[in-house]
């Protein structure tokens, strides 16, 4: 059996990829290289010594989906990562991002109904949770509220996927809420390579201590947090990417349901703490202001992961160090 990864050369399913790989699944990736780049099939086969097929394509390319499913008739499940992500640019193109995340996801279910394959993996994000009702987060609290158009297409969504299970219970749905995922292979090859300026805390600290970018703007020290700046859960991305393994394994286990699942530390760090961790993991030096608030961005947010380690067997393991010295390799890697 294999397994369609959309969205495979990209941050989260590239790292994904590789832990199918190496765990002896058969993969096809599809990609339209619009925020990845080709080089990462390469450094995938390279870290695993692993084949896998390719297409390159947009995921909501109805003609070229069907030939997909044709050509592999052997595609049982799906990973679906393709899709916009930047929050800020969201606000500019809300229609670009609606149509992509939405439109492209309802065209890729379509089609997985009609070659009968009903097993789906989404990549959602915490940001579901909007103004979190508690702290920590599980995944019964309430969802909505959200503040941009990013994260409006992940919160309906994930309604698109509760109705489509109520309409046809054959469906195995596993829903990963992602928190802040960082870091990098631990190979150095493969990692997070945003365009231009980067909008996320840990590319723009790590381009910040390889002198690329001046100094690190800290959005606000005065929220209700132990040092006044956003506290966050950040989860190294290998990690996350093992939590996808789990999913499949729940999604070939269980037959029907719908899941959901936080993947997060479940331990909130500041914007502070993870400057001196990072500054301490790896001896360079983060030159950083205090300066306004980031307008929709909230005091703090963390994960209880409970639910996922107990029905999924799931746990993140690796530590602060891990997340803060792998960004760092990555990136000096290139240099
Ligand atoms: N921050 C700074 N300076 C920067 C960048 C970020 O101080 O240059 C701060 C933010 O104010 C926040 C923390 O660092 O307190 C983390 O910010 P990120 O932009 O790295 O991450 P967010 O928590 O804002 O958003 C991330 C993802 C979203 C996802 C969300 C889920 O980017 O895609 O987590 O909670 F929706």
């Amino acid at each position: 059996m294999s397994i369609l990864v959309t969205g495979g050369a990209g941050y989260i399913g590239s790292h994904t990829v590789i832990e199918l790989l190496n765990k002896g699944e058969e993969v096809v990736i599809i990609d339209n290289f619009s925020n990845s780049k080709k080089e990462v099939l390469n450094l995938i086969k390279k870290i695993t010594s692993k084949d896998f097929k390719f297409y390159e394509m947009d995921y909501s390319n109805r003609e070229k989906l069907e030939k997909v499913f044709e050509e592999n008739p052997n595609i049982d499940s799906v990973i679906n990562f393709a899709g916009f992500k930047s929050v800020g640019e969201s606000v500019k193109k809300p229609i670009e991002y609606y149509m992509n995340n939405i439109s492209g996801t309802l065209i890729l279910l379509e089609i997985m109904k009609k070659y009968n394959v009903k097993k789906f993996v989404f990549s959602s994000s915490a940001t579901v949770y909007g103004e979190p009702e508690r702290i920590p987060l599980t995944e019964d609290c309430k969802i909505g509220g959200t503040t941009n158009p990013y994260g409006t297409t992940k919160l309906f969504i994930e309604q698109i996927l509760q109705d489509l299970y109520k309409s046809d219970n054959e469906w195995s749905i596993v829903i990963l809420r992602y928190f802040n995922p960082v870091g990098a292979h631990e190979s150095g090859l493969i990692g997070e390579e945003p365009q231009g300026i980067p909008n996320n805390l840990m590319p723009y600290v790590v381009r910040v201590a390889s002198g690329e970018l001046e100094q690190l703007s800290i959005f606000g020290n005065d929220y209700n947090t132990h040092d006044g700046t956003g506290v966050r859960d950040y989860i190294h991305v290998v990690d996350l990417a093992k939590g996808h393994i789990k999913a499949i394994e729940k999604i070939n286990k269980e037959k029907h349901g719908l899941f959901i699942y936080n993947l997060g530390t479940g331990v909130g760090y500041s914007v502070l703490d993870m400057v001196k961790a990072f500054e301490k993991s790896t001896g360079k030096k983060v030159s950083y202001k205090i300066t306004e608030r980031r307008p929709g961005d909230i005091a703090e947010c963390y994960s209880n992961p409970k639910k996922a380690e107990e029905e999924l067997g799931w746990k993140a393991e690796k530590t602060l160090e891990d997340m803060c010295k792998d960004s760092w390799n990555f990136i000096n890697n290139k240099a």
